[in-house]
Parts: structure tokens; sequence; C-alpha cells
């Protein structure tokens, strides 16, 4: 197949700077529907099939979107297709989420303990600490009447789940003030240069010394974490687990600036993640009042007055299936990228080395042959085993293979509970446009936000 020229991919270049981040270069295809992006994607990948490349000025980039070769990419092949991070570097360092092969795997071994299922029940007092500081929050914008964005609540919240439970510490920094400078960052990568952007209502411009001031302020929030008191002085933490790392002369390439770098990453990769899908969630409850008597009903029925073990967890079953349905509607990793470090072929592509590779997962979770109405809200197709769903790998918001997400499982638990006691709690009433506008950028983030107002129950 020959490759498709993208229009305007030469003029987007020129209007916005020199960029290296894929995002960028992808963004003169994301531009033909305002209110879904990706949209002009999932059309591509209908009317040319499941491997499309695509040539952007100097580079090719294959858009996939078939189960089967995001198998052969992740899984089957997946030492011939490495990771791409140059546009996010300053936000990951050289944390083991950015490496590959020999080293990548002595990184992320000694780290795998604390994101095992037998831990879970020992963070879930800390999960719900947080969740609990967010309520009280909560609690005064339900009696003030105050509307605010949702994304920034979740993502301060699920920074300070992980902060307790991974890292035994209080937040030691204003998640708020961190919120706002990663997000100027990676609005600045997505569109480099100076632009105006409305967040929170107020118009102001995003500007390169913005964007450096942002990332230094990133760069401070580990050393605050390691500096800050332990909370409860607890034996086994995945910081303790980093520290230990650090100590351990046989592994001499986790020096001091890895373990920073490894901070960076949970508090991004785990945070950004958890949060949109939190907040994605309570978005598609506040349109499906049926969904939500529903999680409350089952939170009083399973919780009662009491607070959450993990056997709850467990029990949560239509909460946990809202999560699930969530990420497939919204999956926040809407695409993953590799680089292509042999030749092969996909399909009937041939693929070159340096082939920049997009999984179009998203593309899978919206497709009529994997799910029956894809695009209604159905939490029940995660609880109904002989439903039509899940032909393996067309549901990918972790990934999968051995690169697959450490933290998912991990995730799910966070957002499940916060779900539950959120919800016995509080009504949040969507005040913003229906449907949410979307923007692809690293993550799929609601466009302008979202905007809600509290009630109590
Ligand atoms: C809804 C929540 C989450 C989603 C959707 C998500 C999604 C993903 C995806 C798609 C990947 C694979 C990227 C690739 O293959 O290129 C990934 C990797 C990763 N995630 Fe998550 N994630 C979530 C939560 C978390 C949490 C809670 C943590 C930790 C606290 C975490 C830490 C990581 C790390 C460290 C990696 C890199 C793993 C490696 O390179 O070996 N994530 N995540």
């Amino acid at each position: 197949m020959n490759a498709i020229e993208a229009p305007e991919a030469h003029e987007h270049a020129q209007q916005l700077g020199e960029e290296q981040s894929i995002w960028f270069k992808l963004s003169p295809l994301l531009k033909g529907n305002i209110s879904n992006p990706l949209s002009i994607l999932v059309q591509m990948a209908e009317r040319y099939g499941g491997v499309v490349p695509v040539n952007l000025g100097s580079e090719r980039v294959v858009l996939i979107s078939e189960p089967e070769h995001f198998k052969h990419v992740l899984v089957s092949k997946a030492d011939n297709y490495i990771k791409y991070f140059d546009g996010l570097k300053p936000i990951f360092g050289k944390a083991m989420i950015t490496h590959d092969g020999a080293l990548w795997q002595k990184i992320r071994m000694p780290q795998q303990p604390a994101f095992h299922p037998d831990a879970f029940a020992d963070y879930i007092p800390f999960f719900v600490a947080a969740i609990k500081t967010k309520m009280e929050q909560w609690g005064d914008y339900a009696k003030n009447g105050q509307s605010f964005e949702m994304v920034e609540q979740t993502w301060t919240l699920a920074a300070d789940m992980i902060c307790k439970a991974l890292f035994d510490r209080d937040m030691p920094f204003n998640p708020h003030v961190v919120f706002k400078y990663v997000k100027t960052y990676t609005d600045v990568q997505e569109h480099k240069g100076i632009r105006q952007k409305k967040q929170s209502g107020e118009q102001f411009e995003i500007t390169e010394a913005d964007a450096a001031k942002a990332v230094e302020a990133w760069h401070s929030v580990p050393p605050a974490v390691m500096a800050a008191p332990p909370r409860d002085h607890r034996e086994k933490t995945l910081l303790k687990l980093i520290e230990a790392c650090v100590a351990d002369p046989s592994i001499p390439e986790f020096d001091q600036q890895q373990a920073v770098d490894e901070i960076k990453q949970y508090l991004w990769a785990g945070t950004e993640t958890t949060a949109l899908t939190l907040a994605w969630a309570l978005y598609l409850l506040s349109q499906h009042p049926e969904a939500s008597a529903r999680v409350i009903a089952e939170s009083e029925a399973v919780l009662g007055d009491r607070e959450p073990t993990a056997a709850d967890y467990t029990s949560l079953v239509y909460t946990r299936s809202v999560i699930q349905e969530t990420m497939r509607l919204y999956p926040p990793v809407w695409g993953l990228i590799r680089v292509a470090d042999a030749a092969d072929k996909i399909g009937n592509v041939d693929i070159r080395v340096g082939d920049r590779i997009v999984l179009f997962g998203y593309s899978a979770h919206h497709n009529p042959r994997f799910w029956d109405e894809p695009e209604a809200f159905r939490p029940e197709r995660w609880m109904d085993k002989s439903a039509k769903r899940q032909v393996k790998y067309s549901y990918i918001p972790f990934g999968a293979g051995k690169r697959s997400c450490i933290g998912g499982a991990m995730s799910q638990v966070e957002n499940t509970l916060a779900l539950a006691l959120l919800l016995r709690r509080f009504r949040p009433e969507y005040v913003g446009q229906v449907p949410a506008p979307l923007n692809a950028t690293v993550t799929l983030t609601p466009k302008g936000g979202l905007m809600f107002r509290m009630h109590e129950l």
C-alpha cells in the first residue's frame, strides 16, 4: 500500500515551530472534527484498513488499529519495536517507562512487588484517607454552590493516593500548582510557541518561559517527596524499594537520578491516567442517572457506613465495571507509540526501520466488530461473560505484553473505591457541554476541562 500524504503537514510544522513530539506531528490529522479529533483517525482506519502508513514530513507514521497487529507489535515481536519518548523527556527523565531491553528489566523488576495484588490490602486505608480529604473539599463546594473543574480534582486525589500509599508521605507539594504546571508543559509540547488557552475560565498566554518554569517546578517535586517526613513509618513501600535499589551495588544504573525520575514517572503516569478515568467516569455517570443509582445502591449494600476493605473491592462488581467501561470509551492512553527497530511486515505493509508506529487502541475500543453498540455506555457488558466482547487485544487501556502498565490493577482499586465512597455522599452535577469535547494530546483529555457543581445527598 502506498503511504498517504498528510495534507498541510509542512504548513503546520512551520507555523508551530519544530517539535519532537509524535503527538504534535499527528496534529494535522486531528483537525477534522472539533468535538472529537480522533474520529478522523477512526475513519482512516475504517477506510484504508488496519495498517495505514502516513507520510508526515520526513517521517513515516504507521497507524495500526487491529487487535492481531497490537499483539504482533506488543507481544510476539515486542523486541523489534522500541519505546519513543523524545517529546516527553523533561517529564519522565530516564525513568523505566522510557527504556528498552535489559536496562528496562533491571529497573522494573525490583519495583514490581509494590504492584502485586497482595500489596493492595495494605494500601486501601491510605486510598481511603486521600478520598476523605477530597470529600471535605467537596463538602465545602456543595455548601457554597461553586462550580469547579473535575480533572484537577481527580488529579489532586490521585496524586494524594500515590503519595500516601506508595511513598508513605502526605503530599509535600501543592498538587493544584503542580497540576497547572504539568498541564502548561504538556500543552506547550503539543503546540509549541505562544498561544491563547482557556483554563479555569481565564484567558492566559502560554510562553516558552512558562514551560521552563513548569519543568523546573516539576523537577522539584521528587526531592520534596524524598525529604518529607514519613507518614506512618511503614517498612513495605515503593519508595523503600526505590531507595534499596539506589543502595544496591549490583544495580549501578539505579543511581540517585534514577530514583528521582522513577518518582516523576509515578506521579505523572500513575496520576494523570487514573485521574482522567475517574473524571470521565463521573461525567458518564452524570449522563446516566440509572447507572449512578446502581453504583450508590451497590456501595450501600456492600459497605453500608463502613470503610472499605480489600474484600469489599472484590464485591463492588458493578462499580468496577463502570471504571472498565469508562476506559473503553475514553482510554486515557488513546494511542501507544513505538519505533520500528528492525524491518518487518504488518498485514500487507512493509515496515521500515525508524517508522513510528501508533497503536490506536481507541479505534479498537469503538469498533462494532468487537463491541455491541460500541458508543453506548453499558457497564453491564463487563459483567455478562457470554456477551459479545473481548476479542483478545481489542481492549488495551493498559497496553499489552511485557511493557503493559505496572499500576493498572492498582488504579482500578483506587478508582472503584473512590466512586463508591464519593457517590455514597455526593451527587456531582456536570454543568458543561454535552457531549464533552475531546482533546487528543498525549492523553485523552476533555477540551477545556469538565465543569461540575456538587450536591450533598
Ligand atoms: C487508569 C489508569 C492507568 C492507565 C490507563 C495507564 C495506562 C498505561 C499504559 C497504556 C501503559 C503502557 C505504555 C506503553 O506501552 O507504551 C502504562 C505504563 C506504565 N504505567 Fe500506567 N496507567 C494507569 C495507571 C498507572 C498507575 C496507577 C501507575 C503507578 C502508580 C502507573 C505506572 C505506569 C508505569 C511505571 C508504566 C511503564 C511500565 C514499563 O515501562 O514497564 N500507571 N500505563
